[in-house]
């Protein structure tokens, strides 16, 4: 089945041709990171007004790359969620026009269903049941993936997601956004024990993750170590409370931290993906999402694995943060099971 994925639930335009859930075609991805770059995050209503710009191109783009006409798809399917609400629209209204027009049955995918199924797109040996860590800027949840159409959410973020405490801790240390990134580099061979950030949830055997405390025992850090403090007057917003090349000395503190507050994240992230694994008696671990780009976090979870015959899997990075082919492939089964949405299908923000 030749299938075209639309994706369009945060801040990348994307579309996709994907046969038979496995073969990647065509791979379009448009980013708006420049765009909501100097916010400091993404805003929804730019982020919506850029998708309406571009993404028609992008499914143009995403058919002629893959060499087809429009009229040699079998099935489309596009995010319904979760999401921002009015970035979603935006991609469901596009793909419910070619469905209707030209008369193809249409699916709306559930988000984290598709970076579970990124999996199947790199390897030919994903079998089921494994579990699956998602770990990106929107989302940190747990899933024990028993069957194509028997998947279970077993645990999730109790409040900030895994790469949104990245995002915010960067910000606080002046370091830019997307956040990520710029603490994974500043955090390249520095000590992480010189600092020691709570793990939370760690022994309570829960699948569950939290981690809010984690971001502000690092706020809390910040202000001591400098004399700042942050401006109270906007309730849970981070701004920069220092830059990391305002001197040597905040250099190295930055440094420290980003290391310390890296271990923490990865540590947590490691124990319950394998707590998870351990406790459903599988052999594959999926780690997707934008924060399982994290080299720290590969290495612990390769270690680990190893010393538990459990084995991570890692779809590459193009694949593990958004874009459309996961979803076509995560389609490609809704639609074979004859699991077509009616065009009546809305958006859904939380799922
Ligand atoms: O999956 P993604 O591209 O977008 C969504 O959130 O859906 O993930 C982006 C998130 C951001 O929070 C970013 O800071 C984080 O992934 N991220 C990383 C790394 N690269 C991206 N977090 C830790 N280490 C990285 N190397
Ligand atoms: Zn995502």
């Amino acid at each position: 089945m030749l299938v075209l994925g639309i994706e369009s639930s945060c801040d990348e335009t994307a579309a996709a041709v994907v046969e038979d859930g496995r073969r990647v075609l065509s791979d379009v991805v448009v980013s708006q990171i420049d765009v909501h770059r100097e916010f400091g995050g993404v805003v929804p209503e730019l982020a919506s007004r850029k998708h309406v710009e571009v993404i028609s191109v992008v499914v143009q783009k995403a058919l002629s790359l893959a060499g087809i006409e429009a009229s040699r798809i079998d099935g489309i399917g596009v995010t319904r969620g979760p999401g921002l609400i009015g970035s979603l629209l935006v991609g469901i209204a596009a793909a419910k026009g070619m469905a209707f027009a030209l008369d193809k049955p249409i699916c709306g995918v559930h988000h984290l269903h598709g970076h579970l199924f990124a999996a199947f797109l790199e390897r030919e040996d994903i079998a089921f049941p494994f579990v699956g860590l998602v770990v990106s800027g929107g989302h940190t949840s747990l899933f024990h993936v028993r069957g194509p159409l028997d998947i279970e959410l077993v645990g999730k973020t109790r409040d900030d997601a895994a790469g949104e405490a990245f995002d915010k801790v960067a910000k606080l240390l002046g370091l830019g956004y997307p956040g990520g990134i710029v603490i994974e580099e500043r955090a390249a061979g520095v000590d992480p024990g010189k600092l020691s950030f709570p793990r939370a949830l760690m022994n309570e055997g829960v699948l569950d993750f939290s981690f809010s405390g984690l971001k502000t025992a690092v706020l809390r850090h910040v202000e001591e170590r400098f004399g700042v403090e942050r401006d109270k007057s906007v309730p849970g917003s981070f701004h920069p409370l220092i830059r990391w090349d305002q001197s040597p000395d905040a250099g190295a503190a930055v440094a420290e931290i980003s290391a310390a507050f890296q271990d923490a994240v990865t540590d947590v992230l490691t124990a319950k993906g394998y707590l998870a694994a351990e406790r459903y008696a599988v052999d594959k671990l999926i780690v997707c999402g934008g924060v399982a780009a994290n080299s720290l976090l590969r290495r612990k979870m390769l270690h680990e694995g190893e010393r538990r015959g459990i084995e991570p899997v890692f779809p590459s990075k193009r694949l593990c943060t958004d874009n459309a082919a996961m979803i076509a492939a995560r389609a490609e089964v809704l639609l074979a099971a004859g699991l077509a949405d009616n065009l009546d299908f809305d958006a859904r923000s939380r799922w």
